[in-house]
């Protein structure tokens, strides 16, 4: 594994002892998938919930990294997940670049400031410059990667440059990100202006990420299924393509387009080791789309976790069997926060139990 071998000129040279998902990235065979869950580092858990009812918000958890080191391994401590997710949040970059965001409870994020002109998208801080705020993060990786001992491999991640330009324009949610969706058809070159300030830092921003101990990279398009095919080959796919050649030769990436069912075969072509799948997405046609080149993540839906766990189990085990091989086991997003602990075991234990 020459990837973490560059690390450990950083780190102390250390040995993962469950190496299986870097394994899987790699295009090596394994005995069995390996299983972690988008957003497991979170309210799911009792223990994450403690946390963060002592402090005053999210914000305070996220940028203090002692915090959020603690909060990034106990899913593997107590879930027994094989590998760790960086706790973070994907808004940290718009906030380096200049635009300061807001947790709001049970509402969700909000930017007081938002990006409507051409002189808001020149003011923006970018690259190495907004990097250099993020601190806290590398500090939480460092310290996070140093507790882990090499249990498993820490996943790094950011937002892909289209799902942080809809934060940006909107200033929060939406059901239907009109207002960024307006942008793309009144504004070409401003939004790709912007598109392109957005990635330049976020590939400042993960390098930073690798040197400080990350394994694995995944990049988050969670508004990617609201752009039509033509708007996403033109508007998304070409800035996820430059994140993932900036960084596939130093470590495995993972591009995770949330419902954009139609760009599997664009997104295997960049130059990635893993592609993420939501629900609506068949195993099967999906791995003869991508072809053979990359591994598959998910893809279980969220919702499945809610059910007996015995059944939870059996879906798993027949999801398994439909990807075959070449497979990351997760869910198709994020794990819901009031999803029951046995749920969330029995599909962990299920795939952990599973031989190809
Ligand atoms: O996956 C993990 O366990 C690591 C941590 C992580 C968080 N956010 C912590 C978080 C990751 C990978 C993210 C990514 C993220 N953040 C995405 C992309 C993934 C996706 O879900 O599509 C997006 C779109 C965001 C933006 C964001 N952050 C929203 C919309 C919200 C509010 C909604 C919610 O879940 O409450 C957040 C807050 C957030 N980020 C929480 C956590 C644990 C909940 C806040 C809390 O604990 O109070």
């Amino acid at each position: 594994m020459l990837l973490w071998q560059a690390n450990s000129l950083i780190f102390a040279p250390m040995e993962l002892q469950n190496d299986i998902l870097l394994r899987v990235a790699n295009g090596q065979t394994v005995e069995r998938p390996p299983v972690w869950l988008m957003r497991q580092a979170g309210r799911i858990l009792p223990e994450y919930r403690a946390v963060r009812a002592s402090l005053s918000g999210f914000k305070e958890l996220v940028e203090t990294p002692a915090l959020a080191a603690e909060v990034t391994i106990q899913p593997v401590d107590i879930l027994g997940v094989d590998a760790a997710i960086i706790f973070s949040d994907i808004l940290v970059i718009p906030e380096a670049m200049g635009l300061k965001y807001e947790m709001i409870e049970k509402k969700g994020p909000s930017f007081p400031e938002t990006i409507q002109t051409e002189a808001d998208v020149e003011r923006l801080i970018t690259d190495e410059d907004a990097a250099s705020e993020l601190t806290y993060v590398y500090d939480a990786l460092a310290l996070t990667k140093k507790q882990l001992a090499g249990r498993v491999p820490l996943i790094g991640f950011a937002g892909a440059p289209w799902t942080i330009f809809a934060y940006m324009i909107e200033g929060g949610g939406s059901k239907t990100f009109s207002k960024a969706r307006r942008m793309l058809f009144r504004e070409p070159a401003l939004s790709h202006r912007l598109l392109e300030k957005i990635t330049m830092t976020t590939i400042a921003y993960l390098k930073q990420k690798v040197a400080h101990g990350a394994d694995l990279i995944q990049l988050f398009d969670s508004w990617a299924g609201i752009l039509s095919p033509k708007l996403y080959n033109e508007f998304a796919l070409p800035y996820l393509g430059k994140i993932a050649t900036a960084l596939h030769e130093e470590v495995p990436v993972t591009l995770f387009a949330k419902d954009a069912w139609h760009a599997l075969e664009g997104l295997a072509e960049q130059p990635c080791n893993v592609i993420g799948l939501d629900w609506t997405q068949n195993p099967q046609i999906a791995r003869q789309r991508v072809g053979d080149k990359v591994a598959l993540q998910g893809n279980l839906d969220p919702c499945q976790l809610y059910a007996e766990p015995e059944q939870v189990a059996q879906a798993a085990t027949e999801m398994l069997k439909a990807f075959g091989g070449q497979h990351i086991a997760n869910l198709g997003h994020g794990v819901y926060p009031d999803t029951p602990l046995d749920g969330v075991r029995a599909f962990i234990n299920a795939v952990q139990a599973f031989r190809y």
